[in-house]
């Protein structure tokens, strides 16, 4: 007697099955470990998701996924245990993160990270300054606000149609002065990866390296922000000197007291 799946699907589609069920299976090896499925049972019984829908995007550090909750839909981001983000980490990031997390395993950094960057999404959201506002955390799955439709998430800005570089400027200068003048921060790996495009605005991701306006890097680091942001502008059309941007974003008078004159 023939096995059913033979019966019921060709063979081809048999194969692209096979394809999809691998490329499953990898997903599953790679994020899913005990720990964190263990995690996220957690946040899903605190009542934080209800499920897992599909991944966004799969990467070297993680993983962001989108999930329900009842008619809502929330971003759920895995950090991967035992990763080698850490290793790549600039010195200056990697000593702070060890002061604040007083660790020195990976794992204990990647939980580290993880709450970084759900404290970080909570400061830029209090300042005003457009990013997912963060909805809760536990050890390496961060769960946040959607950025998107029913139809999916919103694109890159690097993938998405720019209308207006102009505006795109004012906008990214609003965000990013709102980021150092009022969060006091320096966001430390802005591009236009790590920009949405959503409604017609931007939305600023993927902030756990942030650092205060106080820090020694923190000029270096947001001068480095605007200049990657201005040779994009450059090829959208939009020419900016990398001083102005960094000037009007409050670059000149970093970590300067708002209150003080
Ligand atoms: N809150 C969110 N809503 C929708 N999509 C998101 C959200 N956060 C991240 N993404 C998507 O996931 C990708 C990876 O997220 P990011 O935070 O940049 O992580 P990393 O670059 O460390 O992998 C982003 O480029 C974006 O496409
Ligand atoms: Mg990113």
């Amino acid at each position: 007697m023939p096995r059913v799946e033979t019966t019921v699907f060709p063979r081809r589609e048999r194969e692209e099955d096979r394809r999809k069920e691998r490329e499953h299976r990898k997903l599953l090896d790679e994020f899913f470990d005990h720990s964190t499925l263990l995690a996220i049972s957690r946040l899903v019984n605190q009542g934080q998701f209800d499920a897992l829908d599909f991944p966004i995007s799969t990467g070297k550090e993680g993983g962001v996924f989108r999930a329900s909750r009842g008619e809502e839909f929330r971003a759920v981001k895995v950090y991967r245990i035992g990763n080698t983000v850490f290793r790549r980490l600039p010195p200056y990031a990697l000593e702070e993160l060890r002061r604040e997390a007083s660790v020195r395993n990976f794992g204990g950094l990647v939980i580290a990270w993880t709450r970084r960057e759900h404290t970080v999404l909570g400061r830029l959201t209090d300042a005003g300054v457009r990013c997912p506002r963060p909805y809760g955390h536990y050890r390496n799955v961060l769960v946040m606000e959607f950025v998107g439709t029913a139809e999916g998430a919103a694109p890159r800005l690097q993938d998405a149609a720019i209308d207006d570089p102009g505006a795109l400027y004012e906008e990214l200068v609003r965000e990013i002065g709102t980021m150092t003048r009022t969060a006091r921060l320096v966001h430390g790996d802005l591009s236009p990866y790590n920009t949405l495009a959503f409604d017609g605005k931007i939305v600023l991701i993927d902030v756990a390296q942030a650092v205060s306006v106080d820090h020694p890097e923190a000029r270096r680091l947001l001068e480095r922000d605007v200049t990657n942001f201005a040779r994009f502008l450059g090829r959208a059309g939009h020419p900016v000197e990398p001083a102005e941007f960094l000037a009007a974003v409050g670059g000149d008078r970093l970590g300067d007291d708002p209150r003080a004159g």
